[in-house]
């Protein structure tokens, strides 16, 4: 369950990759469709880079997108799965999505298929987070293994945050786009905290696994993972946990010229 409080809680954090990624669009956009825009961080840093853009923000969780109402008045936001064609919605000259793209199984498929909402050398443009190469997720994982030793909380959890390598999402786009770019930063964010660090994934990666835990079963988990957190995420000299975050950036033209598929 989203829950845009805890979310926002790291705006300063979570919004950054959003503004270098609009920052790296240097063309008029007029229309642009934020997939995904969850509370409105993603789309509060394309109205700040096209402040006279018709915006529409998109995402499947009534409570993020009332929070994304109350920032950005002037956006059209709509409720709907974005697995799903957007096609109805019209073309946009720039499709952007910021931490969207990893809940979605099938993410070639949406790369080909939202080229339907794309004008002619229109552009889509990704972020996703590199969550598997980060120790965090290595700790998740190996917490939820100790925690549930029959194996009866999280055995039948599948995969819900799907990661690939900069070169598969290089690849799926360069099938079906023209001009990609694509870019790697690692964001190293300080945290007050190695709890902090846990906080600061409670409200995404660690959705899939929370929902499955009764409340005290909850804070047992949690209390686990904040203990092995802490023995990796060391404070420095002032006391800051420095948490390297890495994402990937990728983006592209929707041009008919070319052998794309
Ligand atoms: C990590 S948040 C990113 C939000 C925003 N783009 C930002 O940069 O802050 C991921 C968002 O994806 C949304 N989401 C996940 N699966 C979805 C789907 N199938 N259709 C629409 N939205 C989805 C969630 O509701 C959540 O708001």
């Amino acid at each position: 369950m989203w829950n845009a409080k805890l979310y926002d809680k790291f705006s300063r954090e979570r919004i950054q990759p959003s503004i270098d990624l609009a920052n790296r669009i240097d063309k008029v956009c007029e229309r642009i469709l934020d997939v995904g825009c969850g509370s409105g961080m993603s789309t509060l840093a394309l109205r700040n880079r096209f402040p006279e853009a018709e915006i529409v923000g998109v995402d499947l969780s009534a409570s993020m997108l009332e929070n994304a109402k109350k920032i950005l008045p002037d956006v059209k936001w709509i409720q709907r799965d974005c697995s799903k064609s957007l096609e109805d919605l019209g073309q946009f000259d720039l499709v952007f999505s910021n931490a969207f793209l990893q809940w979605l199984s099938d993410q070639e498929n949406f790369i080909k298929n939202i080229r339907k909402c794309i004008k002619e050398n229109g552009i889509l443009a990704l972020q996703i987070p590199n969550f598997e190469t980060m120790m965090i997720a290595d700790i998740i994982k190996n917490v939820a293994k100790e925690f549930d030793t029959n194996g009866d909380i999280f055995s039948t959890m599948h995969d819900n945050c799907y990661n690939h390598s900069l070169t598969t999402y290089y690849n799926m786009m360069s099938k079906y786009y023209s001009n990609v770019e694509v870019w790697q930063t690692n964001y190293i964010h300080q945290m007050d905290s190695s709890d902090a660090v846990v906080e600061f994934v409670k409200s995404t990666a660690l959705i899939p696994y929370l929902e499955r835990l009764s409340e005290s079963h909850e804070k047992d988990f949690l209390a686990q993972l904040k203990r092995r957190t802490a023995e990796y995420y060391k404070p420095c000299e002032n006391g800051k946990v420095l948490f390297p975050f890495e994402r990937i950036f990728v983006h592209g033209l929707n041009s008919t010229n070319g052998n794309l598929v």
